[in-house]
């Protein structure tokens, strides 16, 4: 269906994953394209609770925006390339109502990392090295990163990670809050399961709002504590609200209808 995205579907977890190898799925226009139907599509089937977001083959997630598709761009080019990446992948993927997870399976630089960002967390096998090295290419990351990146692990980590181009390991990343686990490659899709089928026991219908409200804190003029309060309100008129506390009143397991 795709030519650079593979999408499966098992017992409520839609898997993404980037499937440009030779490239080491380096984003080029197509693959964003394609990206932001699938993940489009996941978000809008009912059937899937959480979206796993991962790269093909053993050394990327990915190596970051395709750089021989931009390196003859003029300025405006250039804008528009970060303008409308932000909106059709980045931007798009940090909002969605459906979780997200990014599986960072190698190589996360540039837009990889971006990506990898824009997810709602992320986990890492101990062979990830993440890094933004936009200013050795004569360029600054233009899909979110100089503002994700700080929000993350800080601005004094993110201007030296900007400025230096360098890449950090996993255990880095970890310790930098960057990912939240890391384990073998093998364990890595295992785990991004296992935190999924956590989330899915949980009202699909209170993490939207959830989401929504925590990324309300990093939306400008939008003061995130009235958020909260129209969402937290908001859940009292959900299906999943009666559910989920006349389960615990009932002392019986919830079985959230996900409205
Ligand atoms: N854009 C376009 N092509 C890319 C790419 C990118 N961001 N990253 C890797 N590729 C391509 C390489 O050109 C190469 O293609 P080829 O075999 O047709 O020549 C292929 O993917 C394999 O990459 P290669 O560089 O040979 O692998 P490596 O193991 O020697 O190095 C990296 C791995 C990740 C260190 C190296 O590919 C790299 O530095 N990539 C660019 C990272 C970057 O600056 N990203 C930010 C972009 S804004």
């Amino acid at each position: 269906m795709y030519n650079n995205v593979l999408t499966s579907h098992n017992g409520g977890i839609t898997t993404i994953t980037i499937n440009r190898p030779s490239k080491l799925n380096a984003l080029n226009k197509e693959t964003i394209q394609e990206l932001h139907d699938a993940f489009d599509e996941a978000n809008k089937n009912i059937k899937t609770k959480v979206i796993i977001i991962t790269g093909s083959g053993e050394k990327a997630f990915v190596a970051g925006a395709d750089i021989s598709e931009f390196a003859n761009f003029s300025i405006d080019q250039g804008g528009q390339l970060a303008a409308k990446g932000q909106e059709l992948l980045f931007d798009f993927v940090a909002n969605l109502s459906t979780p997200v997870i990014a599986a960072v399976n190698g190589f996360a630089l540039g837009g990889g990392l971006e990506l990898a960002m824009s997810a709602h967390f992320r986990i890492a096998s101990d062979n990830a090295k993440m890094g933004l090295p936009e200013v050795s290419l004569g360029v600054i990351p233009g899909y979110g990163g100089t503002q994700r990146l700080p929000q993350l692990v800080g601005k004094g980590r993110a201007m030296e990670m900007i400025m230096t181009a360098g890449m950090v390991d996993a255990n880095q990343a970890l310790n930098y809050g960057l990912v939240n686990h890391v384990v073998s490659q093998e364990e890595l899709l295992p785990l991004a399961e296992k935190l999924a089928s956590k989330i899915m026991r949980n009202s699909s219908v209170a993490i939207g709002a959830a989401i929504n409200s925590v990324n309300a804190a990093y939306e400008d003029g939008v003061n995130g504590f009235e958020t909260e309060i129209k969402e937290f309100g908001s859940c009292f008129g959900t299906k999943d609200f009666k559910e989920g506390t006349t389960a615990f009143l009932e002392k019986r397991k919830a079985d959230f209808p996900g409205k």
